[in-house]
């Protein structure tokens, strides 16, 4: 599947108000993300944002520097359209995670919601995982952290620590080939 075509007729044709995604506020990733970076300076990404509401969030509570990544245009459209003049506060970037560009260290969170999830090849994942991975390596003493649905994986010095559940092992797979 070309994820690509297949999100943009998904944010094309539907309304995302509708989709079982949905959420009218991103109140339990704003929490997570408060807690482990209060610093309202910190550079934050939310990749495969999609047309979420936590950029919204995020601003409203005052973060600075907010990146949200996504495969698809439209989803990035409906976003930049719902924040108006605040969009440009925000760097957009259209891009697959599987192989974007990211730059060293950029990011001090990791924020992804239901996307690993539907990574569904295994070739696909291990792809995102060596994104993830690199941005650990790159990052070293500064702690991040990725979240899908309730599991939480946050970066120490020691390296990672998962906080609440993980049912899809990237955990496992960020442990067993960390450098
Ligand atoms: C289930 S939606 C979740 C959207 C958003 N995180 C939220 O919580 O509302 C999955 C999102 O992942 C994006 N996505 C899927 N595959 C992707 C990829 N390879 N690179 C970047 N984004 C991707 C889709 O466009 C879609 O917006």
């Amino acid at each position: 599947m070309d994820p690509k075509r297949h999100w943009e007729t998904v944010y094309r044709t539907k309304d995302v108000h509708e989709v079982s995604w949905f959420q009218s506020e991103a109140r339990r990733s704003l929490d997570l993300i408060t807690r482990v970076s209060p610093d309202r300076s910190a550079p934050i990404i939310d990749v495969g944002a999609g047309a979420s509401v936590l950029v919204d969030d995020l601003l409203a509570a005052g973060y600075l520097d907010v990146s949200v990544l996504d495969v698809s245009e439209a989803a990035l459209e409906i976003s930049r359209g719902r924040l108006g003049t605040d969009a440009a506060k925000v760097k957009w970037m259209r891009a697959d995670v599987r192989r974007a560009q990211l730059d060293e260290g950029a990011y001090a969170v990791w924020h992804d919601r239901a996307v690993f999830h539907f990574l569904t090849d295994a070739a696909d994942r291990a792809a995102y995982v060596e994104q993830v991975r690199g941005e650990a390596r790159r990052l070293r003493s500064r702690r991040h952290l990725c979240r899908r649905r309730s599991g939480v994986l946050q970066w120490a010095p020691g390296g990672p620590l998962l906080r609440g559940r993980s049912s899809l092992g990237i955990r496992d797979r960020l442990s067993a080939g960390q450098k």
